[in-house]
């Protein structure tokens, strides 16, 4: 499918369910995880279409995530419980795959992986994991980019540790097993240990 028409597909999705804002964010990590991807990757389309997929589940609250996830036979840890918000990584896959015949396993995974990482990353997950913290959709700039960005031009890995670790040591809410388990993989394969 050519990106162009994928990103009227994705506008139209989202505009019908009162989603703009999270359009605009979506385009935007994924023309940002293109741009990224040309370094490392050697399909860095994967990486836009992954970036304009990966908040589509935007269109469920979080108070309706655990309902939707069951509906969609997703398995849901605990922690997933605790803090719904999490589930959307999943449910946007499940979305992208069902919606709009995203059959790809490694764009998939990028976007099921895309708010916690996972263990067994690869470049195409960590691109779209970072361009999401960069091109955050938040207002104003996000207040670890700086140290990210510096790690960013050492290595992705580098930068998704940086980042990990932020979170880390400004009050995260919920510690995902995924998330843990990528913070413990990444600074073993930096050699942090
Ligand atoms: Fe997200
Ligand atoms: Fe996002």
């Amino acid at each position: 499918m050519d990106q162009n028409h994928l990103k009227s597909l994705v506008k139209k999705f989202l505009v019908e369910h009162n989603c703009l804002k999270t359009y605009d964010h979506c385009i935007s990590v994924g023309e940002y995880a293109y741009e990224l991807g040309k370094n490392y990757l050697d399909e860095p389309d994967k990486a836009r279409i992954a970036g304009y997929l990966h908040d589509i589940s935007a269109i469920y609250p979080d108070d309706q995530r655990i309902a939707v996830a069951k509906k969609m036979g997703i398995d849901l840890y605990k922690e997933e419980i605790e803090l719904p918000m999490i589930i959307h990584q999943k449910i946007s896959k499940e979305i992208a795959f069902n919606e709009f015949n995203v059959t790809d396993p490694v764009i998939l995974s990028a976007i099921e992986c895309h708010t916690t990482l996972k263990e067994d990353y690869s470049d195409l997950d960590l691109v779209v994991f970072i361009a999401d913290k960069i091109k955050w959709d938040q207002q104003g700039e996000p207040p670890y980019i700086e140290g990210l960005m510096i790690a960013l031009d050492h290595s992705l890995e580098a930068a998704a540790f940086y980042y990990i670790d932020y979170l880390l040591n400004h009050g995260i809410q919920v510690l995902h097993p995924w998330l843990n388990e990528a913070y413990v993989k990444l600074k073993y394969d930096l050699g942090y240990n």
